[in-house]
């Protein structure tokens, strides 16, 4: 990043864990705890899902290991009567890599214009004519998907709905969360999300049997993390005496365990969730107050949410128009960034084994986008100078065009 003109910067993350969160953290430390998963793991969990309202929250060490888990438990419950899976096309590695190593059959979808999540038109295409039994779907950045046309063709086709909602804590569509519309839902707390736990991931569903499942995926494939009388139950069901019970494994599992360490700080953190949430909404707002269509910046939109963005993602008019404007910001200091990776089909990960696809509306995204910070380190008014630059800067790009 170049010098800021001004001297001031505004960045995309600033760490999370702040000063309060640290001295916690030792303080806790100092009266010895166990540190690895226990019942401080538990109570996070509890908290969580208590926020969402989902019945149940599974903490990992990390969102890609939420997507990871979501994707197989859906393979061990055999519930799925296939294996294809809708994927989007503007989503992140790991929320599509799962279906690649497990075997599944990805089928991709673009996005949808405004939302930039997936186009429901596109996906009851693919719904039609392939009748994949399940699909995940990315709330971008924070912007949710148009879930009432989601909901509806769930309903209407019947198949297992995974929400990676990683950079999407807080946003609400029609008042209810993101993470509570799916089967399954995916949260990240990675450095600079809403909330860190320095690595991190929650799983959330309201089905106790999925969530009977990914306990002990999440751990060796063993029972012990299960409710007495779920791990009781299974024992009988699989005739196994009582010495040999601790170290039975019922499913082929993974060890995706984080710790009370992280958990510690995911708690401190819980304490300025709503606080975070109110700023980060709050900012999203200045952006698309000031950098309405007409300013020739289109901006991701879904109009029945309160978004929560990670970041704000803006369109630029060409490749050329983003170079211009992205470098004038990096002038004054404004920190700006691709989105994620594009149409996912164009990434080598994907164009080993599958085709490339052309995708309009993802390649559209790919060409012209950038993100702008939403961090709630910055204030409104913060907020509103990046919008003045980012103004002037066009000004600049189209007079330069
Ligand atoms: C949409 C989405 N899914 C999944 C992930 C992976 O989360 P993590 O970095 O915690 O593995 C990210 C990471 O930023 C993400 O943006």
């Amino acid at each position: 990043m170049h010098h800021s003109i001004s001297g001031k910067e505004y960045r995309m993350a600033v760490d999370t864990i702040d000063e309060g969160d640290i001295k916690d953290l030792i303080d806790w430390l100092q009266t010895g705890p166990r540190l690895t998963q226990g019942e401080v793991v538990d109570e996070f969990q509890r908290q969580w899902a208590d926020w969402l309202g989902t019945r149940h929250a599974i903490f990992v060490n990390s969102g890609s290991s939420a997507n990871l888990l979501m994707y197989y438990t859906l393979l061990a419950s055999r519930a799925l009567v296939n294996r294809k899976v809708v994927v989007p096309a503007v989503s992140w590695a790991t929320t599509v890599a799962p279906a690649i190593q497990l075997g599944f059959e990805p089928i991709m979808c673009d996005a949808e214009p405004q939302t930039f999540g997936l186009d429901p038109n596109r996906l009851e295409d693919i719904l039609k004519r392939d009748e994949a039994d399940a699909v995940i779907l990315v709330h971008v950045l924070g912007v949710p998907c148009d879930m009432e046309a989601i909901m509806s063709l769930k309903e209407k086709y019947g198949f297992y709905l995974m929400e990676d909602a990683c950079a999407a804590t807080g946003s609400t569509y029609d008042g209810q969360y993101v993470g509570t519309f799916g089967h399954l839902s995916s949260f990240s707390f990675y450095f600079g999300h809403h909330l860190s736990t320095i690595e991190g991931g929650m799983i959330c569903t309201n089905d106790s049997r999925l969530k009977a499942i990914m306990l002990q995926l999440r751990s060796h494939g063993w029972g012990k993390d299960l409710s007495r009388e779920e791990e009781a139950w299974q024992a009988r069901e699989y005739r196994i005496d009582g010495f040999n019970r601790p170290f039975t494994f019922y499913y082929p599992g993974f060890n995706l365990r984080s710790t009370d360490l992280n958990a510690r700080i995911g708690l401190s953190q819980m304490k300025k969730l709503d606080e975070v949430i109110a700023r980060r909404i709050e900012n999203h707002k200045v952006y698309q107050e000031n950098l309405r269509p007409e300013s020739g910046f289109l901006l991701q939109q879904n109009d029945r949410a309160e978004i929560c963005s990670i970041a704000c993602v803006a369109l630029a008019q060409s490749t050329a128009h983003r170079a211009r404007v992205t470098e004038d910001l990096a002038r004054h200091g404004v920190e700006t960034r691709p989105l994620g990776g594009g149409n996912m089909s164009r990434q080598p990960f994907w164009r080993r084994d599958l085709p490339e696809q052309e995708f309009p509306v993802a390649d559209r995204i790919a060409a012209t986008a950038f993100q702008l910070p939403t961090h709630p380190a910055h204030s409104p008014a913060d907020i509103r100078t990046i919008c003045d630059i980012a103004m002037n800067a066009i000004a600049d790009g189209l007079s330069a065009a």
